[in-house]
């Protein structure tokens, strides 16, 4: 019997602590108008104490397990998609299998940063072609305010922290996965990079003023060209959208919602525009959460779920772009 994924609940966690614009400019030079104009964001949220990777992982998988109906024990793997988890050893996955107390699953962290929800999926959905019955959690989360250089303001304004996940099994029926296909180019790996982490936590502190954290994280934070990771993320994602939808014999406008990964607007708008696909057609949540890497297209996807906004035999396509380079698209009958 073979089957493919489908998704049976959606889940996500929002730390509480929201930094604006206005606040960015108290840290670093800029401002809100510039900001706003060159990425869409306009405010993000900020882990704190008590809010690590796996914490919100946590708390995004109980809300994912609940909408399903499944319970932890049931679960037969965990996937975390991450690239900060708060620990190397054990995986973050572990970590939340213990939290909910998952013991019949194994799991295991992906490292495919912007790009971990979608590679997680896929293997989840290669899993499931063979045994339908399995059920599988898929997480993204990230703390990237841990890895950030709060004194870069041409990286710091963009990212956010967060969580999402859902719960997976496999469908006979027409709903599901049906088509995905990952690319990755390690040569371009200079143009977005994060060193190791050199120690267990990077100090969480509270942003009233400079944080404190930065002398921690000295040469650990992110390195970035931005206008060459611009142009390759909109070259890569439209050229993935396209050929999927080539090769499943599709047009944009059989697209009902495109989920993207929340990058920046102006690349989300280059996407559409490429794509010829109306922006309408867009879900996006970088104007609130900023980018927060593999957590952002779960944390869409279960608000745009919550909200109603996706209805039964609705095609979905979700995209995704990040360091690595890797990349990805996958098309969903909802
Ligand atoms: N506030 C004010 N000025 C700033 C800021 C800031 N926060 N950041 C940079 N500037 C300045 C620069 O120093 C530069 O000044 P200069 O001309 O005096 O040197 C000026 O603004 C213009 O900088 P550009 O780099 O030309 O600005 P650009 O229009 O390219 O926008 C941005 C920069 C927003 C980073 C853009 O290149 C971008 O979005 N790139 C994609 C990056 C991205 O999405 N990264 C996330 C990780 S990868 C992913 O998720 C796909």
């Amino acid at each position: 019997m073979s089957g493919k994924a489908t998704i049976m609940g959606t889940g996500s966690y929002l730390p509480k602590r929201i930094l604006t614009n206005k606040e960015l400019e108290k840290i670093v030079e800029t401002s809100d108008e510039w900001i706003t104009s060159r990425t869409g964001i306009k405010s993000r949220r900020i882990a704190g104490a008590g809010e690590e990777t796996s914490v919100m992982a946590t708390q995004a998988a109980i809300k994912a397990l609940g909408m399903a109906g499944v319970t932890a024990p049931e679960l037969d793997m965990i996937i975390v998609g991450t690239i900060t988890p708060e620990m190397v050893m054990p995986s973050c996955a572990c970590l939340v299998q213990k939290e909910i107390g998952a013991e019949n699953a194994f799991a295991f962290d992906l490292s495919a940063a912007c790009s971990g929800f979608v590679y997680a999926l896929e293997i989840a959905d290669r899993y499931l072609k063979n045994a339908p019955e399995m059920k599988i959690l898929v997480i993204g989360a990230e703390t990237l305010s841990a890895r950030v250089n709060w004194q870069d303001r041409n990286t710091c304004v963009l990212f956010g922290d967060g969580a999402g996940a859902c719960v997976l099994t496999g469908s006979q029926n027409e709903d599901g996965m049906l088509a995905s296909q990952l690319y990755s180019d390690g040569r371009l790996w200079q143009l977005l990079s994060l060193d190791a982490v050199p120690r267990r936590y990077c100090p969480v502190v509270d942003y009233g003023s400079v944080p404190e954290r930065n002398s921690f994280c000295d040469g650990s934070a992110f390195n970035m060209v931005g206008k060459d990771v611009f142009k390759y993320a909109v070259r890569g994602m439209g050229d993935a959208v396209e050929n999927l939808l080539k090769r499943e014999n599709l047009t944009v406008d059989d697209i009902d919602l495109l989920i993207p990964h929340q990058a920046n607007i102006r690349i989300l708008k280059s996407l559409a525009e490429r794509a010829n696909l109306p922006f309408k057609k867009v879900y996006t949540t970088i104007q609130k959460y900023g980018n927060s890497s593999a957590a952002s297209l779960p944390i869409a996807l279960d608000e745009a779920n919550r909200e109603g906004k996706l209805h039964k035999g609705d095609l979905l396509l979700f995209s995704v772009f990040g360091g690595g380079f890797t990349w990805g698209v996958a098309l969903w009958r909802w």
